[in-house]
């Protein structure tokens, strides 16, 4: 028997069944974040009374520590507490939003991210984060996009490998990890129309094939605990849900880490019309649920249902076992204030993990569009920098950044300003819309300023100081606040009150560069009409002003591709490269202009961005695909190369996409799917030989059986520098 057995199993031994119980209770004091509409009360006396497990929600070492005090010192048993908290894109120093960061396709920096995410939380007493975020999400209205890694499961597993990586570094015995939370089990991102926490529905081909390989991804990376999703699936709430918690999750994927809920999900199974507190909370735990966020659904019920026979101690004891082991794996048992030494806080927001965040909110910047070779700016040039977000502080950490100060970011004016003539005026308002500005104000504070000026005359002066520039830049896009939780859109474009001011700057007649911050894809078609050059910039956190500025000065060349596509309209949506053929595809190049084909009157099928669209200073030029040969036998290797020149100016860097066409299987199967990526950097001229190993493994898919399997026959193999211009070879592969 381990060691960590024998010492659970003693300790076990000691424990009630109400102090069993106790551990599956995760309470929120509140009075720092609160994202739904409880706090946990009285919550010093709970401890005493052995009720809680863990706290979330707060950091500090000075305010961790007391509550740990009492859980160690003034209960029977002396169990300390794991105190959880939402890091999600960085902690003090924060990142670009996740959805940023995955443009980067560099699983080194995401893992990077997370490291340095987890250093600054164990110096800030806190040692469990709920990240990484997996969520594949095709429908841009859901607000929680922006912390996903968008829609590809291929690119979402690697993501969400690197990010658990990251923080928990493969051991949680050291003093600078983390554990792991991964979330939402499972479907959260396919909210029907997008809104927040609706209902999900959909077939087990499409969950196996497309939504859960980053939950699977990031529990076979090791993450130590996983957390429930608000949505239902298969009729059932994931928190009442027995096939997902416990047949899928534990037996076929062999997960021995903790289950919590999410925030109040066992008691919002009433709501979803599963019964009573009592009977939502025997259902959660008969169904695999470890732990009760805030809702306090098992402290209050659990004890009847097991004498009543509704529960068997069995899951309780499994649960508390679970909790127990995972305390006991972050060493809390040896040292219970091993996360409040406070010994490595000058680590948080230090120059190095500010550099960090500088060299990612550089690298996440997808250049959408440079006509003429507009960008990079010139330092010779005047350039008026206009907008409502350009010189705005309070946006810059976008969504879910709870530990991050906004008053320590950089704003794009400040990274700007010292490196060539700049003229700034605001222009415009986020929104003119004082009842809109409310409802984005998260925990009391508003981060929308409206000018108490009449709009137009923001316009007017902002068209004169334009006037004087040989170069307009404007900053336009949404409030950070516009995505993330509980923030869905319906119109998912630009704040349409910055729409008369991008009217007149284009009237001007000077060359227009577009910074569009936003924490999901927008609709941009006027902008890219209109525009002369675009720059997605998200929201990039601590240092945004400075990596922008790097990205328009040309100091770093951009190279960011798209995980998410952009629909050219709301109407568009579900839009994503990797969907199936119909048996009636509209063939626009084809040219026929068939009546009964699939397709809308009022708008072209594609995309106006297409998933991995994304422009260079440079160009580069892709050679034809060469296969090492035409048929492959069974359990053989084929190698795809191309080769790649730099044709431009700049060094750059280059993300090459792999992608496998099945066109004939017993199930269909998708036009084409991300097998494989390589970031590569080429000097003007260079160029370089990219090869992809590809074998059955990046052939397979799930059959109607939901076996995963491959099966023998013609491939296409396609490699290019988006979903939508790539280059093709066929194979055979036989059986
Ligand atoms: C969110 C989770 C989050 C939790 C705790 C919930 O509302 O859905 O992502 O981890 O709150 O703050």
């Amino acid at each position: 028997m381990s060691a960590m057995k024998s010492f659970i199993d003693d300790l076990m031994n000691k424990m009630s069944l109400d102090e069993k119980i106790g551990q599956l209770n995760l309470v929120a004091p509140g009075g720092f974040t609160n994202t739904g509409p409880e706090t946990t009360k009285n919550v010093s006396e709970k401890i005493r009374a052995g009720q809680v497990g863990g706290m979330f929600g707060f950091w500090g070492v000075q305010n961790v520590k007391p509550w740990q005090d009492i859980a160690v010192k003034e209960t029977r048993l002396g169990i300390p507490l794991i105190f959880g908290l939402d890091v999600i894109h960085g902690h003090q120093t924060v990142f670009p939003i996740p959805l940023a960061l995955s443009c980067t396709w560099d699983m080194a920096l995401i893992e990077k991210s997370a490291r340095i995410a987890a250093v600054e939380t164990a110096a800030d007493g806190v040692n469990w984060v709920f990240s990484p975020m997996v969520d594949i999400c095709r429908d841009p209205r859901w607000g929680r996009i922006a912390e996903g890694a968008g829609e590809d499961p291929y690119l979402g597993s690697k993501v969400a490998h690197a990010m658990v990586h990251g923080y928990q570094a493969g051991d949680l015995s050291k003093p600078d990890t983390v554990m792991a939370c991964v979330k939402h089990f499972a479907l959260y991102g396919a909210a029907d129309g997008g809104r927040d926490y609706n209902t999900v529905d959909m077939s087990r081909i499409k969950m196996f094939e497309y939504y859960l390989p980053p939950y699977r991804a990031a529990i076979d990376a090791g993450a130590g605990s996983i957390m429930t999703a608000f949505n239902e699936v298969d009729g059932v709430p994931c928190s009442g849900n027995k096939w997902l918690l416990t047949d899928l999750l534990r037996h076929e994927w062999g997960f021995d880490g903790f289950v919590v809920t999410d925030f109040t999900s066992i008691n919002e199974m009433s709501a979803h019309g599963m019964g009573d507190l009592q009977t939502v909370s025997a259902l959660a735990a008969n169904a695999g649920v470890d732990m009760d966020m805030v809702g306090e659904g098992f402290v209050r019920t659990l004890k009847s249902s097991i004498q009543e026979g509704r529960v068997k101690t069995e899951a309780v004891d499994a649960a508390c076992r679970r909790i127990l082991e995972a305390k006991q794996a972050l060493g809390l048992f040896d040292d219970p204030f091993r996360y409040c030494s406070g010994k490595s806080v000058e680590k948080i927001l230090s120059p190095e993990h500010r550099a960090a965040a500088r060299e990612m909110a550089a690298k996440s910047c997808v250049l959408l569009k440079n006509d003429r070779q507009l960008l990079p700016l010139k330092t010779s040039a005047t350039i008026a920098l206009i907008g409502p977000l350009a010189n705005d502080r309070k946006n810059m950490p976008g969504t879910w950044a709870v530990a991050g100060d906004w008053q320590k970011c950089v704003t794009l004016l400040e990274g700007m300003q010292p490196r060539a003539k700049v003229l700034h005026a605001k222009g415009a308002n986020i929104t003119n819309s004082k009842e809109w500005a409310e409802r984005l104000a998260i925990y009391g504070n508003n981060r929308i300023d409206i000018d108490a000026r009449d709009p137009s005359d923001m316009i007017r002066e902002a068209v004169e100081i334009a006037s004087k520039a040989d170069v307009i830049v404007a900053a336009v896009g949404e409030a950070q606040e516009m995505s993330g939780e509980g923030a869905s859109r319906s119109d998912i474009g630009i704040p349409p009150d910055q729409r008369p001011l991008l009217e007149a700057l284009k009237e001007t007649g000077k060359p227009l560069v577009l910074v569009v911050f936003a924490g999901r894809p927008l609709t941009l078609e006027w902008q890219h009409a209109n525009a002369d050059a675009m720059l997605l910039v998200w929201f990039g956190g601590t240092e945004a002003g400075n990596g922008i500025a790097d990205v328009l000065f040309g100091e770093v060349n951009p190279a960011a591709k798209l995980t998410a596509t952009f629909p050219r309209n709301v109407g568009q949506i579900p839009i994503y490269y990797n969907h199936k053929n119909t048996g009636r595809p509209y063939l626009a190049a084809g040219g026929y202009e068939d009546k009964f084909k699939s397709r809308y009157l009022d708008v072209v099928n594609e995309p106006l961005y297409p998933f991995g669209h994304g422009l260079s200073y440079t160009s580069f030029e892709y050679g034809p695909v060469k296969l090492d040969k035409a048929e492959v036998e069974g359990d053989g290797r084929l190698t795809a190369s191309v080769t790649i020149r730099n044709t431009g100016k700049y060094a750059g860097e280059e993300i090459v996409q792999l992608y496998i066409t099945d066109p004939v299987a017993s199930v269909t199967r998708p036009v084409k799917e991300l097998r494989g990526f390589e970031k590569i950097m080429l000097k003007p001229d260079e160029s370089r030989e990219v090869s992809f190993v590809i074998t059955v493994e990046q052939l397979k898919f799930f059959n109607s059986a939901l076996e995963h399997v491959w099966e023998p026959g013609e491939f296409l193999i396609h490699i290019g520098s988006s979903s939508a211009a790539v280059q093709s070879a066929k194979v055979v592969w036989n059986k």
